[in-house]
């Protein structure tokens, strides 16, 4: 009996994961479940974001089912007991190098996009962002200039191997879609981003049938509200990467539809699976938040964990006649609840 971990964390986590649990109980998998704390609320309970327990699940389970972290009220706190050391500190821990995060336009969904329709309809596109490495986990401190002016410094490197296992997940997807890849950097300044270029180069060696163009992140950026349909699969590091996914969600209409899968390996055990989004604090505990990128995070963890690629497709299927069917939360410009949503897509199963 596979093991899941549910961290459900801060804000509308747990509002969301509980829809997305309710989709897995529904399919009758025979799963297990177990929860934990992290994040504010595992500070909070417990006096650190990531509690030796909550680690040691997530090591133990066979899939991470993972809400969002983030909580005003730990702002002040040294950065060590903030809430999204808990996610960095489990991607690390775990050592989560690969993270899909898939945009697809949903059939009749491209009103909700603030793109014109006909250019949102063309968007099928994953981000493989790289994701334990890049400025997030460089050497960051502050410190004085020799006038004595307070400094603060975050140091941008990547080693050729962390690069290259990152562009061969691309290319692999790349192969299995529409055979062509995008990877995006800045060359032009950073040498970071030159050895990436030169690595992603000699990948390209190995796979003539895939088409790579290189692409600064400026340019990434605006191409990307320009003509979205012209990404099918885009390799980059971790902070291009956490920008441009933002950026692509909201082409597709609503932070609250994109799920993601962090991975270590194709093989995809024990994966971490979590809703592009946030905490939003603002909208917590009233049943505004949308459920659907949390319950397209436990379609990815059977797809990439659990081996079960027709339960995948079938919540996914759901999701689609529950919005085809209207049912909106206020981020689409709907007025549905949370747990409307939730339900509409369980009587789609
Ligand atoms: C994401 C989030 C995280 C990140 C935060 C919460 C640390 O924005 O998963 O995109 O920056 O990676
Ligand atoms: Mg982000």
């Amino acid at each position: 009996m596979a093991l899941i971990a549910i961290l459900p964390g801060d804000g509308i986590g747990p509002e969301v994961t509980a829809q997305a649990r309710r989709v897995l109980e529904a399919l009758d998998l025979g799963l297990s479940f177990e929860e934990a704390p992290v994040g504010g609320a595992a500070y909070h309970a417990m006096g650190h974001p990531l509690p030796e327990t909550t680690l040691d699940l997530a090591k133990r389970a066979d899939a991470i089912l993972f809400g969002a972290v983030g909580d005003p009220t730990c702002d002040a706190l040294e950065r060590q007991f903030r809430p999204e050391q808990a996610i960095l500190g489990l991607r690390k821990a775990l050592g989560f190098w690969a993270n899909l995060r898939p945009a697809t336009m949903m059939p009749g969904m491209e009103d909700a996009s603030t793109l014109r329709p006909e250019i949102a309809a063309k968007i099928d596109m994953v981000i493989v962002r790289e994701l334990v490495g890049d400025v997030y986990f460089g050497e960051k401190g502050r410190r004085q200039t020799e006038d004595g002016r307070r400094q603060g410094y975050d140091v941008m490197s990547y080693a050729e191997d962390e690069v290259r296992r990152i562009a061969v997940v691309g290319f692999e997807m790349a192969r299995r879609r529409r055979k062509s890849l995008i990877s995006v950097d800045k060359a032009n300044v950073l040498e970071t981003s030159q050895l990436w270029r030169d690595v992603v180069n000699e990948v390209a060696a190995d796979y003539d049938d895939v088409a790579l163009q290189h692409m600064y992140v400026d340019n990434a950026a605006m191409q990307m509200v320009r003509n979205p349909g012209q990404f099918d699969v885009v390799i980059t590091g971790n902070l291009f990467g956490d920008i441009l996914s933002d950026q692509a969600s909201m082409c597709v209409g609503s932070i609250g539809m994109l799920p993601s899968a962090s991975l270590r390996d194709w093989s995809g055990d024990n994966g971490l699976y979590e809703p592009i989004h946030g905490s939003a604090p603002d909208i917590a505990g009233q049943g505004k938040a949308n459920p659907c990128a949390a319950i397209l995070s436990a379609a990815m963890l059977l797809r990439h964990s659990l081996d079960n690629e027709a339960a995948a497709q079938r919540i996914e299927a759901a999701v689609a006649k529950a919005l085809s069917g209207g049912i909106r939360t206020p981020d689409m410009g709907g007025s549905h609840t949370t747990s409307q949503m939730g339900d509409a897509v369980l009587a789609a199963l």
